[in-house]
């Protein structure tokens, strides 16, 4: 056994140990009541980035949350990696369908990870795929085999659009200067299909208002003779897809690049298997745009899917009323060249004028951003893919991911670096949802693959 995989073993525990420590800190960016907590989670960061050996490490404050900036400059000749990842959480609820408390992590055997894996609120999003590159940066430390300089840009406001980042990264260009964004926040196919995210896909992200009369009404004394916002709001959500499921505003495709036949057929290659995708959600048939399979339908096409929607009575029982308002909120994901303020302005165009004239409607957008595509040739990601064919003993395939990061679009943009996206996770980890987990077998691989990435990335910037 290598040196660096003995020190890793040794350490086995605590690594763990402290892991869990993290887990414990409820940081949710989107709640202010966990504002303390969030800080908590930054000093944590900072404090453990200082005992594995940065020379400094320094919490930021921002507007919102705070960014942890470390750094580790061993050598000018050396290359650079920067490593983001964010320490942000999202909401724990509904809560009485976790199994165990979300900030109580427990580990236990389930059929994916016979292993044993790490049941907490951001285990796997993506608490502890930052943790892995504080372990492995420790463990090249303390083992004189930092192959390369680092710097680390752990933010608080991922799961909340990562505002105050954009700004952070524009103020600090010179700072931040590097070869490479190393990113684990994504996923690989399975355990034993190692595979390398080589796209994300943008985000547009708004929530409408409906409103008819000017207050509730009784359905019986004016149903029938008043326009049902409710219903209304319904009516206009289902026309904004055709029967072969594409989204029905005026302008929406102008800018999607249709995949090659080649790259089509390159995407095929990834293995995928409708049944078992089918059997791991409890569905018996599946859908989707017309045209495209289900590999692509999720990551290299554009979406709209409604995420919430309410209005009227909701309580126990029945109330007969008519409201006068009702809402919604809606997402659609999209693809590399859709820019998305362009397509959250044809959203508000096309959305106010189908509504009829009986009711006004109001659109509010959220937060976005831009999709990604990273490339498959160059020395990052080939140093990426020999790392992982090294701990994994198979070659990692790429693919295209469904979720976003928006970030890494600006990091393109604002620092002129290209990233990759060699994460661990996988989708049946249940990220932003109850019983949130992640493997133990995931976090060691994790911890082992990024050391080597760091050899040969130094190897081949020669
Ligand atoms: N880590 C996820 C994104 C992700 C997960 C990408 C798995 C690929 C595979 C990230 O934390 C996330 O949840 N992003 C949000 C967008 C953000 C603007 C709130 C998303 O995709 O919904
Ligand atoms: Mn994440
Ligand atoms: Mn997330």
């Amino acid at each position: 056994m290598s040196e660096l995989n003995q020190y890793i073993n040794t350490n086995k525990d605590r690594f763990l140990e402290e892991l869990l420590d993290l887990l414990r800190i409820p940081s949710v960016s989107a709640d202010s009541n966990y504002k303390e907590d969030v800080l908590k989670a930054a000093g944590f960061i900072q404090a453990k980035l200082l005992e594995a050996g940065a020379d400094k490490a320094e919490v930021c404050e921002t507007p919102g949350h705070p960014i942890v900036y470390g750094e580790k400059l061993v050598d000018p000749n050396l290359p650079t990696i920067l490593v983001y990842g964010h320490y942000d959480v999202q909401p724990p609820d509904p809560l009485d369908l976790w199994d165990s408390p979300p900030f109580e992590p427990v580990i236990k055997e389930t059929e994916i990870h016979p292993e044993g894996a790490i049941f907490a609120r951001g285990s796997c999003d993506d608490k502890g795929q930052v943790y892995m590159h504080i372990k492995a940066f420790e463990a090249m430390m303390n083992t004189g085999q930092l192959a390369c300089n680092v710097k680390f840009i752990i933010e608080g406001e991922e799961e909340v659009g990562s505002d105050n980042l954009e700004t952070f990264l524009k103020d600090n260009v010179d700072m931040l200067s590097a070869n490479v964004v190393l990113v684990s926040d994504t996923g690989i196919i399975a355990n034993d299909v190692p595979s390398i995210t080589v796209g994300l896909r943008g985000l547009s992200y708004v929530e409408v208002e409906v409103t008819g009369p000017n207050r509730d009404l009784h359905s019986g004394l004016y149903g029938g003779a008043v326009p049902n916002p409710i219903n209304i709001l319904a009516e206009m959500i289902a026309s904004l897809k055709t029967d072969d499921q594409q989204i029905n505003i005026p302008g929406f495709y102008n800018d999607v690049v249709e995949l090659t036949a080649v790259e089509r057929a390159a995407m095929a290659e990834a293995p995928f298997d409708l049944q078992e995708f089918k059997d791991s959600i409890g569905l018996s048939d599946i859908e989707g745009e017309t045209g495209y399979n289900s590999m692509e339908r999720a990551s290299i096409r554009p979406t709209l899917d409604v995420n919430g929607i309410w209005g009227g009575y909701t309580g126990e029982g029945a109330k007969t009323v008519i409201a006068s308002k009702a809402y919604a909120k809606i997402s659609m994901r999209l693809v590399p060249n859709q820019d998305p303020d362009k397509i959250t302005a044809l959203f508000t165009k096309h959305f106010e004028a189908m509504a009829p004239d009986s009711v006004s409607v109001k659109v509010t957008p959220h937060h976005g951003g831009q999709a990604a595509v990273t490339p498959t040739d160059s020395p990052a990601y080939l140093a990426a893919a020999k790392a992982m064919e090294t701990t994994f003993g198979k070659k990692p395939v790429p693919f295209r991911g469904g979720g976003s990061i928006p970030i890494v679009a600006l990091f393109e943009q604002i620092l002129g670096l290209k990233t990759v996206l060699m994460g661990f996770g996988l989708d049946s980890d249940a990220i932003h949802s109850p019983n949130e987990h992640y493997g133990v077998f995931n976090y060691f691989k994790g911890i082992e693959t990024i050391p080597e990435f760091y050899k040969n990335y130094a190897e081949m910037s020669k």
